[in-house]
């Protein structure tokens, strides 16, 4: 009896091995791909007025799935915990995100799909002008993102971090920062309600670098990134991927 109970436990043991593999297989075999954002950055993802995700990086996400014959869901979290959740939470991440050679050491990047750089949110009238003039400065940041990584390498730089990028633009306007860095896009849009009091002004005159968006998915899954890079090929060439760009960020 014994004897029988200690096969049956290994049998058991292997199936749950075999099957553990097949869960590390490719996510391409599943029906349903979970795709984690943090929908507080528009234009590329925000919140719409029934509470659903909704942007461009969402529209674009759909797309890929519906190119792939896969169904998508959408799962809102904090930045910060997009990346540690691929593979696990999420399937993959869409959010804005920006290709670094930190975030490549955990997980794989689709090809780039939009370039961007930091831009600085600054009162109307600030004499902040150069990236002289931010060392020893009061900087507002979303947490864990390039904005953050960046202020925290200026020199006596105060850096205070919002989970929302939002909620830094509030205090800029509080005036208990001196300035904001967060990504262009989602800078001319904050800053546009309020331009009687703000401005958005270009990283490029405080030496910031380019930086490109990209999908990011689980370390290895090479079936997966060749299966979104050609649905991002393929929506690229037949139009949608610029209709997308007109609908949700406008022209250039
Ligand atoms: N591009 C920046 C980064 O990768 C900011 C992205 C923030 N995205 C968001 N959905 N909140 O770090």
């Amino acid at each position: 009896m014994k004897k029988l109970l200690a096969v049956c436990m290994c049998a058991i043991m292997a199936a749950g091995l075999l099957s553990g593999c097949g869960s590390k297989g490719s996510v391409t075999g599943k029906d349903t791909l979970i795709v984690g954002t943090n929908a507080e950055f528009p234009p590329f993802e925000y919140v719409d007025d029934n509470g659903e995700p909704d942007g461009f990086d969402i529209a674009l996400i759909k797309a890929i799935g519906e190119k792939m014959g896969k169904q998508v869901e959408v799962q809102n979290m904090e930045f910060d915990s997009l990346v540690s959740s691929i593979g696990s939470k999420i399937d993959l991440a869409i959010a804005g995100m920006t290709v670094t050679e930190e975030r490549e050491k955990t997980v794989d990047f689709s090809d780039p799909y939009y370039t961007a750089v930091q831009y600085v949110i600054l009162p109307n009238g600030s004499a902040i002008a150069g990236y002289d003039d931010l060392k020893g400065s009061r900087i507002g940041v979303q947490m864990g993102t390039t904005g953050d990584f960046i202020a925290s390498e200026i020199a006596g730089s105060t850096v205070s971090r919002y989970n929302k990028g939002v909620d830094a633009v509030n205090d800029l306007l509080n005036e208990r920062l001196d300035c904001v860095i967060i990504d262009k896009n989602p800078a001319e849009t904050f800053v546009s309600i309020h331009s009687d009091t703000i401005q958005a002004v270009d990283g490029a005159q405080f030496g910031f670098e380019e930086e490109s968006y990209a999908i990011a998915m689980p370390s290895g899954d090479s079936q997966l990134v060749s299966q979104v890079n050609s649905a991002l090929k393929s929506l690229k060439e037949d139009g949608t991927y610029d209709q997308l760009v007109k609908k949700y960020i406008g022209e250039e």
